[in-house]
């Protein structure tokens, strides 16, 4: 009786400390830094040292940025027994140094690699492979797991990332998994509980709106593609619109704090990808907003949500903790939008939640500007750029 009793104890506290791990694991959107967008294939044992540095001297890393990621071409063939074999040339030192020099600075370290027979650069990629990989990752360190699609052969996507994920989950080392399959088979259907993030579109480019022949998007038409996916996300498991052009020069300052400022609405993974050594002040100002990254890691895990359109200006709504909310006004024509908005008018809300401002004032705090703006019980009125955003805070008034 006693041994039954001590076994069921046993099996208990197993199973709540492995719940435990499979929750906390990107519990909110992940954050870091990624190498594709900026360096492309140019990646080395060098860059990504003096990235984990600049992650950490710039203050990206007080500001919650964790994870340095090393996109594809690290890797150029298997040896006779299989294993995976980074670059010589350029990781002299091997990814189990890399990965250490990372830990030592207080930072978590991600690699790449893909379902298919190649990467998208035709590099190996995992098939066939997938156990011995992760228990490859593992053994060096590795916290993250980007997992692209290119070559796939034909391969069911569910299946392909489900047997990947079991690879990871088998080596018993919390491991982030990133799915990116460029929403081609609808992953926000089916990634919960295989990933942690997956992509919604194909790639972003460092651009404010467009779309290009080989499936490149601009921040507005990515946005426009995550619109309807907002109850699909939650703690563990978000929507990925790609990583961040912040700093890359093709958008202004104003664009820039667009995109950060919607992807911080639409709870997306934070991944710069600029580079982090040479950051002007107004890119290390975007990136490090603390007021507008907490709303993109509020605990309560919620996507924003297109609550207004009206064309070319609209109102998002991303519900919070602790009853208060975030309000992005978003201007995307060409010319300022003279905002006066009524809140009393109309209140907010979807399926979950809903707020009626005839009931209750809210205090507005505009988290660019870093002030108070007095609260729901009058028009707000805003004159706001070509192209930009007021983002907004709202807490209920204390009586
Ligand atoms: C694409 C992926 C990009 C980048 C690239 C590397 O498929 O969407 O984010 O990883 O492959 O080749």
């Amino acid at each position: 009786m006693k041994k039954l009793t001590t076994l069921l104890l046993l099996v208990f506290f197993s199973t709540q400390l492995f719940a435990q791990k499979t929750e906390t694991v990107a519990a909110t959107p992940p954050m870091g830094w990624n190498s594709w967008n900026k360096f492309g294939c140019n990646v080395s044992e060098k860059l990504i040292k003096e990235m984990a540095d600049a992650m950490v001297n710039s203050g990206m890393a007080d500001a919650g940025y964790q994870y340095i990621v090393i996109d594809d071409c690290w890797q150029v063939g298997r040896d006779s027994a299989g294993n995976i074999i980074p670059d010589p040339k350029r990781f002299p030192d091997g990814m189990k140094a890399l990965a250490d020099y990372i830990h030592s600075r207080g930072l978590k370290f991600g690699i790449y690699s893909c379902a298919g027979s190649m990467t998208c650069q035709k590099r190996p990629g995992s098939r066939g492979y997938q156990f011995q990989d992760a228990r490859q990752y593992a053994a060096w360190g590795v916290d993250y797991l980007k997992y692209d699609w290119c070559y796939n052969e034909g391969q069911n996507a569910e299946a392909a990332y489900k047997t990947m994920s079991d690879a990871l989950k088998a080596t018993g080392r919390p491991i982030v998994f990133s799915i990116c399959e460029w929403g081609s088979n609808k992953p926000w259907e089916w990634g919960k509980g295989i990933g942690n993030l997956w992509r919604t579109t194909g790639d972003i480019f460092d651009s404010f709106k467009g779309t290009l022949n080989w499936g490149g998007k601009g921040v507005l038409d990515i946005i426009d593609l995550n619109a309807d996916l907002w109850k699909y996300a939650g703690p563990g498991h978000w929507n990925d619109p790609d990583m961040l052009e912040v700093g890359n020069g093709g958008m202004t300052d104003e664009e820039y704090k667009t995109h950060f400022s919607m992807w911080c609405m639409l709870a997306a993974p934070l991944m710069a990808g600029n580079d982090l050594r040479s950051m002007d002040d107004e890119t290390k100002k975007i990136l490090t907003n603390e007021e507008i990254i907490q709303v993109d890691q509020d605990a309560l895990g919620e996507q924003g949500f297109r609550f207004i359109d009206y064309g070319d200006q609209e109102i998002w709504v991303k519900f919070l903790q602790n009853d208060e909310l975030a309000v992005c006004f978003l201007n995307r024509a060409d010319t300022p939008w003279n905002v006066n908005y009524d809140w009393a008018k109309v209140g907010i809300g979807h399926a979950k939640h809903y707020v009626s401002f005839s009931d209750k004032k809210y205090d507005l705090r505009d988290l660019w500007q870093h002030k108070a703006i007095g609260n729901t019980g009058k028009n707000l009125t805003a004159d706001i750029p070509a192209h930009g955003v007021l983002m907004l805070r709202l807490t209920p008034e204390k009586k």
